[in-house]
């Protein structure tokens, strides 16, 4: 029996409705990816309000690795509800932060001790770990990169390196932010033969050289993997490079895990691929089994900067979310939820080379682990962004049953974050639907 199941129109009356009452009271700023409103989730199937069943190729962006209502994480929500809901940790201590801080130092790279601090989302837990890497090195400024997207709020915005739709209309931004150009291969020629100076970590010193001296830099930050970006990696030695001219000028170094972390690219963390250990990671989305809450957990030297008081937040480390985070943690150790990303990934990968064969729209096909995307061009020689042809994709996508993402400044990057529990012949049966879906297209 097939998972996707369609019995109305998509979307079909009730959506309709519930899409109509969005527009009339949401902003539009808010942007949805589809007209469809979900009434159940479970594992990696959507079922909306009007009872049809989707494959879900998008984990609430990347935020459900362990599944959608993973059997452990539900009974943890419910019975926390049972003992408390919300104290604020800087009002009375409880166990389930402090429970979680000790396993994320644990679990995350670095054989240093660490500390870790929890927030409400990822672009808090990016403001934060600026403000940490300032009061440590007493330095202001801080490397971002082009491309790059850290988040909405306004720090995490100046740090986001993509004009549309972020940034624009929105500054003025904060100030002492630079940045280095990511290393993209399929769109430089010179990052394909390694010769490339512009995208490599020595590109940095032209930065020292002509904007900011490097004594003034307090941190680089990276996503390890670009996520809406274009799910863009990096060449294998790259941030060994450029974590060891960070170190020689006492400039921290902070990965933001947001959307790689958690088991999405093969390994914990996406920097693992890279063998680097960072001073700060930030974490959220698949942290937490799809409630809110994100963490910084870095060098206790680091963490211990900020004054007492200057660092939380009355809802930060939430103990319904504390306990959901530490059993969506167990479903990803139990159920060898690495291992199977890397499996996922060889899967989508394979069927995304064996679609790029049949149809020229596919200029390129990359991915680490289950981090997987097809970039999608209107001639693979000028390499145009195919943005309309992307967009008719997706919806023709969640019309046959799946629900996918779009990715980079051209919104032409088809990118899989599906929950890592997803069955082979659900993926199967997501890539038929993907596959017709360009088939269409092509007439
Ligand atoms: C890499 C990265 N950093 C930060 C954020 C911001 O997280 P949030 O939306 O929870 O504020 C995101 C969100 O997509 C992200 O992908």
């Amino acid at each position: 029996m097939t998972s996707i199941q369609i019995s109305t129109e998509i979307p079909g009356p009730r959506s309709r409705e519930l899409l109509r009452l969005t527009e009339e009271h949401t902003p539009r700023g808010l942007g949805h990816n589809t007209p469809i409103a979900v009434a159940h989730a479970d594992g990696a199937l959507l079922t909306d309000v009007d009872g049809n069943t989707y494959i879900d190729f998008a984990g609430g962006i990347g935020a459900q690795n362990s599944g959608h209502r993973a059997p452990g994480i539900v009974e943890a929500i419910k019975q926390q509800a049972d003992d408390y809901l919300h104290l604020c940790f800087m009002v009375t201590l409880y166990e389930p932060y402090v429970r979680l801080a000790e396993k994320l130092n644990q679990i995350t790279p670095g054989s240093f001790a660490k500390k870790t601090i929890l927030f409400n989302s990822g672009s808090e837990g990016i403001e934060n770990a600026i403000k940490i890497a300032r009061a440590y090195t007493g330095r202001t400024a801080v490397i971002a990169f082009e491309r790059a997207f850290h988040g909405r709020t306004m720090l995490a915005l100046s740090l986001t390196g993509q004009v549309r739709p972020y940034r624009e209309g929105m500054g003025p931004f904060f100030p002492e932010i630079y940045r280095l150009p990511f290393p993209y291969a399929y769109r430089c020629p010179d990052c394909r033969e390694s010769s490339c100076h512009a995208h490599s970590p020595e590109a940095i010193y032209d930065i020292f050289r002509s904007q900011v001296a490097a004594e003034s830099v307090a941190a680089v930050i990276v996503e390890p993997v670009l996520g809406e970006g274009g799910f863009v990696i990096p060449p294998a030695d790259y941030y060994r490079g450029l974590k060891a001219i960070c170190e020689e000028h006492g400039i921290l170094f902070i990965a933001d895990e947001v959307q790689t972390g958690f088991a999405r690219t093969g390994r914990m963390f996406a920097i693992e691929n890279f063998g680097v250990e960072p001073d700060m990671v930030v974490l959220a989305k698949s942290l937490s089994g799809g409630t809110p809450l994100s963490a910084i957990t870095g060098r206790a030297d680091v963490m211990d900067a900020p004054p007492v008081g200057s660092l939380g937040g009355t809802y930060g480390g939430n103990p319904i979310a504390c306990q959901a985070a530490l059993a969506a943690i167990e479903v990803i150790e139990r159920d060898g939820l690495i291992e199977r990303a890397r499996e996922i990934g060889d899967a989508v990968q394979e069927r995304m080379h064996r679609i790029q064969s049949r149809h020229a729209i596919v200029g390129d096909v990359r991915g680490l682990g289950a981090m997987c995307a097809m970039e999608l061009v209107r001639d693979r020689e000028s390499k145009e962004p195919a943005t309309a042809e992307t967009a008719q994709i997706q919806k023709a996508c969640y019309e046959g049953g799946l629900i996918v993402m779009k990715a980079g400044a051209g919104g032409n990057v088809i990118r899989t974050l599906m929950p890592l529990v997803i069955s082979d012949e659900q993926l199967d049966e997501g890539f038929s639907v993907l596959e017709r879906a360009i088939e269409s297209l092509s007439g």
